[in-house]
């Protein structure tokens, strides 16, 4: 915190050697435990109960979410990161020198990496993530990783107010990376403001680089989220472990079940928890009655064409500068860059 409200003493950091990197603390934006409660117990009155997907990620779930990514089934990050390979030097262009690149959802930054080994002196790299420990971890091993590079990490729900830190070399731009599909987790509508928003944090002359999962066989979607191993049902099931934890709740775990599908007339993945029997279940003092076979709607992930995404760009007041897929067309990869502020004009301004 302190770190970032000094900016310019870190200028200093890299001359003193690795043992200084070590103290890289996020500055610390996580909504509080109050605010946790208040979105678990909204969603459980819900006739059709639901809880928050961004909740997914405590230590565990983060830690389970990096293994989800490790495995086949799950072909999201693997075509992404083919994706960005194999462009790179198109998109390094695109961003320029000295950009300022944003993270939203960063994780562990395995993306984060390719771009940062091509970028062309970046003014800094600001990863925002809701896991606390993870974020410190991985900003100390990019300090280490990137003698030079400017990290200044923050630790927020980034749907929620957050201050964007100001680096010490004043960046030419700022561009926010937003991989992984991250986007598809939002209903149609808080995913047109939450575009809108992430534009007003560019600002003029910004960009956004953003990773998004296509409409595709059904059949490969189904896999993707009830893999082999049984790692996304854990994932999905933390969720309620984590509650009993942090809010004084009961769910027994053993009582729910994963289950995920696709739903095809609204193009989206959808993942519940159903409960295996009729149960009633405490949360911070409060009643919630299970019938057998309810469910609870923990997740979406939306799947685009490329048209339909592109739709929803320019209802935020974005124009798409460039896309990029892979051979399969499973995913897809844009640089949206504010309305009237097409490649062409920009590199007349410079
Ligand atoms: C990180 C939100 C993109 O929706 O595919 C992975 C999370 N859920 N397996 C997704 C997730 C189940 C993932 N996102």
């Amino acid at each position: 915190m302190e770190i970032n409200k000094a900016p310019c003493d870190r200028e200093q950091f890299n001359h003193f050697g690795k043992s200084s990197t070590e103290c890289i603390s996020p500055a610390d934006c996580r909504p509080g435990n109050g605010h946790f409660l208040a979105e678990v117990l909204e969603g459980l009155r819900k006739p059709q109960k639901e809880l928050p997907p961004k909740y997914f990620y405590d230590d565990r779930g983060a830690q389970l979410f990096e293994d989800i990514c490790t495995m086949d089934e799950y072909y999201i990050p693997l075509t992404e990161a083919s994706i960005i390979d194999d462009h790179i030097v198109e998109m390094v262009e695109l961003l320029g020198e000295d950009v300022l690149l944003v993270e939203y959802g960063c994780g562990d930054c395995a993306k984060t990496r390719i771009l940062l080994n091509h970028l062309r002196q970046p003014a800094g790299f600001v990863p925002i993530d809701i896991s606390f420990e993870q974020l410190q971890r991985v900003s100390v091993a990019l300090t280490g990783e990137y003698p030079g590079l400017e990290v200044l990490p923050v630790c927020a729900d980034y749907t929620c107010d957050f201050e964007l830190p100001a680096p010490c070399r004043p960046p030419a731009r700022k561009v926010v990376f937003f991989p992984g599909s991250t986007l598809g987790n939002f209903d149609p509508l808080p995913a047109q403001l939450f575009l809108k928003e992430a534009g007003r944090v560019c600002g003029p002359g910004g960009a956004l680089l953003l990773g998004i999962d296509l409409a595709k066989d059904p059949g490969v979607l189904h896999k993707a989220y009830n893999d082999s191993n049984g790692i996304t049902a854990e994932f999905n099931l933390n969720l309620l472990k984590r509650i009993n934890l942090e809010l004084d709740a009961n769910f027994k775990l053993e009582q729910f079940q994963h289950y995920a599908f696709y739903n095809l007339a609204a193009n989206r993945m959808e993942m519940h928890l159903v409960s295996l029997r009729e149960q009633r279940v405490y949360v911070g003092g409060l009643v919630f009655d299970f019938a057998q076979g309810e469910s609870i709607w923990t997740e979406s992930s939306y799947k685009y064409t490329l048209a339909g995404f592109e739709k929803l760009a320019t209802s935020a007041g974005f124009g798409v500068d460039r896309v990029w897929t892979d051979e399969r067309q499973w995913f897809s990869v844009h640089y949206l860059v504010k309305d009237g502020c097409k490649r062409g004009a920009a590199s007349r301004r410079g």
